[in-house]
């Protein structure tokens, strides 16, 4: 029987799940399995979700704009798709289909890789944005055991409704146009915006008041090196860019779906880069 696993979402035509996980089936010889792209429009979403099964799809990855249709739609869930009510990842259990959420996962195994020496209990971290991205990575984060959690959005009311939503125990929102005061003492700074992808604007926070010590990351990664990443470099600061969490959130799934646990490596980095249209130094 063929393995079917897809990635849905509206538009899919720039999803690289595809590319990652057709690479890992070859990498480790996983027979008769396919990972496809279905795009599929919203009033079409649970219909698709419902009927996974009967199309041969033993799981699925769900994107942008389905993550909290595939929560609502599904009955059952892993502890951290419940706390934050958006799916990524489906997986077929004795249960039925299971949603589960790795982006959180995916974020922390990539500041792992790349920062190895950082230590989140080491003081607070400042998140700059209060949407999707930013839950699961405020999750996360807590979950790590990040002393405090300062989070800067545009929209005063997101960044609280996140902390609230989340019952995070150790945050405090601070205005955007003070995001400046939120530096002082940090031991991480995170973009969860889209400012800093190619056509958006840019994260104009000053860094001097950072501490040499921080490591500052930024979810976007079209380009690599965003501005922020380029300014904190500047600064002598550790910086890790955004493609490892899009790597690292691929592992669990295929885990589930394949039985093994894959590998996030150089080469596969490069292959996405090359998809991109990037050839790193
Ligand atoms: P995602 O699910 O990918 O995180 P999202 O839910 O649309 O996407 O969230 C986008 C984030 O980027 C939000 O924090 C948004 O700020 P608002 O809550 O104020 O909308 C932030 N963002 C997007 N464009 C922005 C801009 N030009 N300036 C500041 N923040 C911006």
């Amino acid at each position: 029987m063929i393995r079917k696993v897809c990635v849905i979402g509206w538009p899919i035509t720039h999803s690289r799940s595809p590319l990652i996980h057709n690479f890992w089936i070859r990498k480790y010889g996983v027979e008769n399995a396919v990972y496809e792209r279905l795009a599929v429009p919203p009033e079409d979403f649970v219909a698709t979700l419902r009927d996974l099964s009967t199309w041969g799809f033993i799981g699925a990855n769900i994107t942008v704009p389905h993550k909290e249709t595939a929560f609502a739609a599904l009955q059952f869930h892993d502890d951290v798709a419940a706390r934050l009510k958006a799916v990524n990842t489906v997986v077929t259990t004795p249960r039925g289909l299971e949603g589960r959420n790795t982006d959180g996962y995916g974020f922390i195994a990539n500041l792992r890789e790349r920062a190895p020496s950082w230590r989140s209990s080491r003081g607070p971290a400042v998140l700059i944005g209060a949407g999707g991205a930013a839950r699961a990575i405020a999750a996360a984060l807590e979950s790590e055991g990040v002393p405090e959690l300062r989070i800067v959005n545009r929209t005063h009311a997101r960044a609280e409704a996140l902390a609230a939503d989340l019952r995070l125990r150790h945050a405090r929102i601070v205005d955007w146009q003070e995001a400046h005061t939120a530096l002082s003492g940090a031991n991480l700074l995170v973009n969860t915006t889209t400012l800093g992808m190619k056509g958006a604007g840019e994260v104009e926070l000053p860094l001097e008041a950072l501490p040499s010590t921080a490591l500052v990351t930024d979810i976007v990664y079209t380009p690599l090196e965003t501005s922020l990443l380029r300014r904190a470099r500047a600064r002598g600061l550790a910086t890790v860019d955004g493609l490892g969490m899009l790597l690292h959130q691929a592992v669990p799934g295929f885990e589930a779906w394949f039985g093994i646990r894959p590998q996030v490596t150089a080469e596969l980095r490069a292959l996405v880069l090359a998809d991109m249209g990037i050839v790193e130094n």
